[in-house]
């Protein structure tokens, strides 16, 4: 295959040695039979913009965004999609003759992974989402426009959920705010967006959320369960990490660079394995 006719990407971050994108993609790559190339670019915490216009300069088509440059790469882009805005960081560039188009594929990853992968539809559903912060707010209106019953997040920090529930007045009468412990009823599905797993902490909400019916799902993941899988197994949920959100938020990001969206399945088993 000639070079010049390969289409070059990369996942932007610091650090990014950690990255499995370039795995995913390659993979994504040979599965649709496209002519691409996608490596891990380590930025200077102090050069994002920089770097984003080198790559620009050599050619390259688009780009991920990953820790910590997101918001960053929000305020660099040219044009946003509606969900980049509303999740406030963008997690996919799009170099597209002197445009700068920014999206957000995380939140459409994890309604993906749960709709699609775990079999699980949202309409009519109660959703309580554990965290208020980035991570959180990127997730917000791809649940939304799935038309849940209800939202409710739950934050260590009322203010900061207060602040997020507001960010979203077109579904005010769907969201509801609450302390852990405030948290009320059972849930069909229960997302931990906290970076508390990191501290090998619970949120400590009540375990009655829980039911054998409840899908619990950690957007954190790593070679054990965490410790929230733990507990939310422990009262009998069904319990998820986030690597099948990892896998399809490449995908749709994928999608949007090639046109054609890969099938997960195949990749997310071995990469289980
Ligand atoms: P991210 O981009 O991963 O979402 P963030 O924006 O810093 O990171 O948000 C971290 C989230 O995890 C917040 O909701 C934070 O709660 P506060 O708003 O109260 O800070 C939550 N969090 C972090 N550590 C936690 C812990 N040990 N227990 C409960 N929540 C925690």
């Amino acid at each position: 295959m000639s070079d010049t006719l390969t289409d070059k990407y990369c996942v932007i971050g610091n650090p990014i040695a950690h990255s499995k994108s370039p795995q995913i993609h390659a993979a994504y790559a040979v599965a649709t039979h496209q002519n691409i190339s996608y490596e891990r670019c380590l930025a200077p915490l102090d050069g994002f913009e920089a770097t984003v216009r080198r790559l620009i300069a050599e050619g390259y088509r688009g780009a991920n965004v990953t820790v910590p440059f997101k918001l960053e790469a929000f305020q660099l882009a040219t044009r946003l999609l509606d969900r980049a805005r509303a999740a406030g960081a963008v997690n996919t560039l799009v170099f597209d003759d002197g445009e700068i188009i920014g999206d957000n594929t995380d939140g459409p990853g994890l309604v993906a992974d749960i709709v699609r992968n775990a079999g699980v539809p949202l309409a009519g559903k109660r959703i309580l989402m554990l965290g208020a912060g980035g991570a959180a707010r990127g997730a917000m209106l791809p649940l939304l426009l799935e038309q849940p019953r209800e939202l409710v997040i739950a934050n260590r920090t009322l203010a900061t959920a207060e602040a997020l529930a507001r960010d979203f007045p077109d579904y005010a009468e769907r969201i509801a705010v609450r302390g852990f412990a405030e948290v009320e009823g059972v849930f069909d599905v229960v997302i931990n967006a906290t970076s508390a797993s990191l501290s090998a902490d619970v949120p400590p909400i009540p375990p009655s959320v829980f039911c054998q019916d409840t899908l619990a799902l950690d957007m954190m993941y790593g070679n054990k369960p965490t410790v929230f899988m733990e507990f939310a197994a422990g009262h009998g949920a069904r319990v998820r990490d986030g690597l099948g959100m990892l896998v399809e938020q490449a995908a749709e990001a994928f999608a949007i660079w090639r046109g054609v969206r890969p099938d997960t399945a195949d990749l997310l088993k071995s990469m289980r394995q």
